[in-house]
C-alpha cells in the first residue's frame, strides 16, 4: 500500500510527480502529498484525500524544484489527515514510506531523548529523525546503511536531502521499489506502473537492497552498503489498457473485458489443433508430487478455494487451502511432495508474498499464478504461470478472479492428465468445451437491465447472504466479497448447507439472498436449501442455469439464468452476474467504484 514517486531531473519535475501520483492511487488515497527541493530550502505540500485535493490546495504548477518525491497514502499509523500524510521533513531530510516500522515507538522514545521534536502520528517520522541523527555524525552511505538496519518491519523509502541538490535515495526491505531511466533524468516509483508514461526502462530493488538516484547516474547497493550490479528490464507497452474509453469505471470496462480474458487465456495455454494444455517444463517431476497447498488473500483466497474444487475433482492429490495471512505465522508441515501454488493479480501482496518466502526458504517447490508478471512473487517463484488478463485498476478484482480461475483450471486438467488420472476422451472433451467459454461469458454479460433492477433491494436491506454449494460455494464468497466492498453493505457467503447450523437465524423477512444453483451434482441438495431460507422469509435472487426443467419451487423472488455448460465452467459464469450486482448497487448509493473507502489495489502491508 502507499505509493511512492521520486524524480531528479534537470527541468522542474512537479508536473510529472502530480501525473504519477494520480496513477499510484489505486495503492491508497486517503492523502496526497510532494516535497521538492529548490535554492536549498525543502517545500513540503500536503493534502488529506486524493491527489485532486492536493491540486486544488495548492498552486502545483509554480511549485520549483528539479528534484522531487510524492507520495499518496494507505493509512496504518495516525489517521488521514493533512498532518499524518506524507512526505515528513526535519530541517535537512523528506522521506516518503510504505510499509510498516514495528519498532517505531521504542525509536520514538530515544529521538524524543536526543531532542527531536515530532508532528505526526505515523511511523515514517521516526526514519526522517534517524536519518538527520545520523548524518550529524556520518556520511551519507554509512547513515543510510546504519539507519535500515536500526528499522525493524518493512519499507519501500524515498528520500531527498535539502544539502545534496539532485539526490534521492531509495531503499526496500519488504515493500516494492523500482528504479526507471529517461533522458536527463531518472525515477523512483514503487512499482512501473507509476513510471510508465515516463520510461519502459527498469531495475527492481531486491529486498535489503538501497539506491542513490541522481538525473544522469543510479548507484545500487546491497544490505551491507556495498555497491552491486543490476540489469536493466525493458517492459512491453500497454499504455491503453490504463484508460476508461467510453466506461464510466475501470470496473465496468474490466467485467466487460472478460470474455478477452479468457480468451487470452486459451490462446496463450490451450493447444486447440492438438486439445492438449501448452503448460510444460515444469522444474519438477510431477509423478512426485502427492499435495498441493494453494495460498493468496482475498479474491485470490476464493480462487485457490475454486481450484481446490476443480484439482479434487481432475486428480488424485491431497488439496489444501491458506489464506496468506494465516499461513505464514502458522505452524507448518513443509513437506518435499506438497506443490506450493500461490494465487495473486498484483503480485505484490505482502502476506501471499511472505507466506512464498517462507517456503522458498524451507527449499519447497513454488509455483505462482500472477497477473504482473514482473512482480515480486512472479520473480521469487520457481515456476510462473501469468494469467495475462491486462492491468486490472479497479480496486475490486473482477478479471483477474475469471483469469485465476482459468489458469488454476487448466492447469488441474493439466496435472491430471500427465498423472494419468483423468481419462484421455474426457481430457480433450474439457479443453474443447473451454473454447465455448468466452462466447457464454458475452451471453451472460448480456444480463444487465435486470441485475440493476434488482440491486437497489440489496441496497435497502440490512445485509444479505449468498449460498452455494460445491463448485458454487467458493462463487458465493466472492460474490458477497464484492458486495461488501462496493456498497458497504453486510454480505456473508455460506456454504448453503451450513445454514441449518447457525446463520438460518439470521433471516428474517425480506431479507435478500442470492442463491447459485446450476445444474449440476448439486442442483438438488441446493434447491432445496433454497426453500428453507423461502420459508423463512427470504427475498431469493436464484441464479441457476437454462434448462427445460422449472425449478421445482414457489415464492423466488427472481430468477436469473446463466447458459447451460460443462459443469466445470459453471463458476465462470455464475461470478458476472454477482460483479454486476455489486456494481450497480455501488453506483446507485453514488460510492467511489474504482477506489472504495479504507482500501487499496495493492497491499504491501500486512
Ligand atoms: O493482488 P492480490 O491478488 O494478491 O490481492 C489480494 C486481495 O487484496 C484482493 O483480491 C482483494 O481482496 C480485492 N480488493 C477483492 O476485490
Amino acid at each position: 500500500m502507499c505509493g511512492i514517486i521520486g524524480i531528479s531531473s534537470n527541468k522542474s519535475v512537479s508536473a510529472n510527480i502530480i501525473n504519477s501520483l494520480k496513477k499510484l492511487e489505486y495503492r491508497g488515497y486517503d492523502s496526497a502529498g510532494i516535497a521538492t527541493l529548490s535554492d536549498g530550502e525543502i517545500i513540503e505540500v500536503k493534502s488529506e484525500g486524493r491527489v485532486d485535493n492536493l491540486e486544488n490546495n495548492f498552486d502545483l504548477k509554480n511549485l520549483k524544484g528539479n528534484i522531487g518525491i510524492g507520495h499518496v497514502r494507505w493509512a496504518t499509523h495516525g489517521i488521514p489527515n493533512q498532518i499524518n500524510a506524507h512526505p515528513h521533513s526535519s530541517h535537512n531530510v523528506s522521506v516518503v514510506h510504505n510499509g510498516i516500522i514495528e519498532n517505531s515507538t521504542i525509536l520514538k522514545k530515544h529521538l524524543i531523548n536526543n531532542g527531536h521534536k515530532f508532528k505526526s502520528q505515523t511511523d515514517t517520522e521516526v526514519i526522517v529523525h534517524l536519518i538527520t541523527e545520523n548524518l550529524k555524525t556520518l556520511e551519507l552511505e554509512y547513515a543510510i546503511t546504519k539507519t535500515l538496519k536500526q528499522l525493524h518491519g518493512s519499507f519501500a523509502l524515498g528520500i531527498v536531502f535539502k544539502d545534496i541538490p539532485d539526490l534521492i535515495v531509495g531503499a526496500r526491505r519488504g515493500s516494492p521499489l523500482a528504479v526507471g531511466y529517461g533522458p536527463n533524468e531518472n525515477y523512483l516509483g514503487s512499482d512501473s506502473y507509476a513510471l510508465k508514461a515516463m520510461t519502459n526502462k527498469i531495475t527492481y530493488l531486491e529486498d535489503g537492497e538501497f539506491c542513490f538516484v541522481k538525473k544522469d547516474q543510479v548507484l545500487f547497493f546491497n544490505e551491507a552498503g556495498k555497491k552491486v550490479n543490476k540489469k536493466i528490464l525493458k517492459l512491453s507497452s500497454d499504455e491503453a489498457s490504463y484508460d476508461k474509453g467510453d466506461f464510466k469505471h475501470f470496473m465496468a470496462k474490466e467485467i466487460e473485458e472478460q470474455p478477452t480474458t479468457i480468451k487470452t487465456g486459451i490462446k496463450e495455454y490451450i493447444d486447440s489443433v492438438n486439445k492438449d494444455v501448452n503448460i510444460f517444463n515444469f522444474p519438477w517431476n510431477i509423478d512426485e508430487i502427492k499435495s498441493i497447498t494453494l495460498i493468496g488473500c482475498g479474491t485470490a483466497y476464493h480462487s485457490c478455494l475454486m481450484a481446490k474444487y476443480w484439482f479434487e475433482e481432475l486428480t488424485n492429490l491431497d488439496v489444501s487451502v491458506d489464506i496468506a495471512s494465516e499461513f505464514r505465522y502458522r505452524k507448518n508441515r513443509f513437506k518435499k511432495d506438497t506443490l506450493y501454488i500461490f494465487v495473486s493479480q498484483s503480485g505484490e501482496t505482502a502476506d501471499t508474498y511472505a507466506a512464498l518466502n517462507l517456503c522458498n526458504k524451507n527449499k519447497m517447490k513454488t509455483c505462482s499464478v500472477v497477473n504482473v508478471i514482473e512482480s515480486s512473487i512472479s520473480r521469487e517463484s520457481n515456476f510462473v504461470l501469468p494469467i495475462h488478463c491486462g492491468p486490472e485498476i479497479g480496486v475490486a478484482s473482477t478479471k483477474a478472479f475469471l483469469g485465476q480461475i482459468l489458469v488454476l483450471y487448466i492447469l488441474s486438467l493439466k496435472i491430471g492428465f500427465l498423472r494419468n488420472e483423468i481419462d484421455r476422451v474426457e481430457y480433450k472433451q474439457k479443453i474443447k468445451d473451454l473454447k465455448t467459454l468466452p462466447g457464454l461469458i458475452e451471453k451472460t454479460l448480456q444480463h444487465d437491465n435486470d441485475i440493476q433492477a434488482i440491486s437497489s433491494t440489496f441496497n435497502d436491506a440490512k445485509g444479505s447472504m449468498f449460498l452455494g454449494r460445491g463448485f458454487s460455494y467458493p462463487i458465493a464468497l466472492e460474490g458477497a466479497l464484492k458486495l461488501k466492498e462496493l456498497s458497504y453493505v453486510h454480505a456473508e457467503g455460506y456454504p448453503a448447507g451450513e445454514m441449518k447450523h447457525g446463520p438460518l437465524a439470521l433471516i428474517e423477512e425480506g431479507m435478500p439472498v442470492v442463491v447459485l444453483a446450476p445444474r449440476d451434482n448439486y442442483y438438488k441438495k441446493t434447491i432445496s436449501n433454497m426453500q428453507e431460507v423461502i420459508a423463512r422469509g427470504a427475498k431469493v435472487l436464484l441464479i441457476t442455469s437454462k434448462s427445460k426443467d422449472e425449478v421445482v419451487s414457489e415464492n423466488i423472488w427472481e430468477t436469473i439464468e446463466v447458459e447451460n455448460t460443462n459443469e466445470d465452467l459453471f463458476p465462470f459464469l455464475l461470478t458476472i452476474p454477482l460483479q454486476k450486482l455489486a456494481y450497480y448497487s455501488a453506483l446507485k448509493k453514488g460510492y467511489d467504484i474504482d477506489k472504495p473507502r479504507n482500501l487499496a489495489k495493492s497491499v504491501t502491508v500486512e
